[in-house]
């Protein structure tokens, strides 16, 4: 049941990623993901619960993608990815790895830094990238599943918006200073 539904967003994902057009998008988005999280103005709630291991659920924060992952712990044993683009690093100057830290359950924009499109998840990985990644169809940008870059023209990773666990649900609000990500980055 799970595994079809993921194969259901992976396939919507990439249909998304070929529209690469914000406006059309969101209503799509809302389609997808109806129960999925709560999004009040700039607040969005997400039941850790309700995110499958190696899945990514999709929303939308003030008015952009969002995406929620959910990392296996052992991830980083079982993959090994490619360098990360020298110098592509968020706004606090770091990777966004540094910034996550071992948090396995995580929130992202999801829009590339490139030129804006929306990446897609492989969870499978690739001939390319023998691993779980995101990849931005529209000219080739390619990022870990914390949205450090690997590959392509994107600049810095995925931006990392500001967020907690409380109880059983990961909450993503610009107000939040209390959380594992203080500041959007
Ligand atoms: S918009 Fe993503 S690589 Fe160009």
């Amino acid at each position: 049941m799970e595994a079809s539904r993921r194969d259901f967003l992976g396939v919507a994902l990439g249909g998304l990623g070929a529209i690469g057009a914000l406006g059309a998008l969101y209503p799509i988005v809302k389609t997808l993901e109806p129960s999925a999280a709560s999004s009040m103005e700039g607040r969005v709630e997400m039941k850790l619960s309700e995110v499958p291991e190696l899945g990514v659920r999709v929303t939308s924060w003030r008015g952009k993608p969002l995406f929620i992952v959910h990392l296996p712990e052992d991830i980083e044993q079982r993959f090994q990815y490619p360098s990360l683009k020298a110098g592509a690093k968020n706004s606090a100057g770091k990777t966004n790895k540094e910034i996550i830290g071992s948090h396995r359950i995580f929130a992202l924009e999801g829009v590339c830094t490139h030129l804006g499109c929306i990446p897609l998840w492989k969870p499978e990985g690739s001939d390319a990238v023998k691993a779980p990644y995101f990849h931005c169809p529209c000219h080739g940008g390619l990022y870990t599943p914390w949205g450090d870059v690997i590959g392509g023209p994107p600049p810095r990773p995925l931006y990392v918006p500001p967020q907690k666990i409380e109880g059983d649900k990961l909450i993503v609000d610009m107000a939040i200073k209390d959380g594992f990500v203080k500041e959007r980055v």
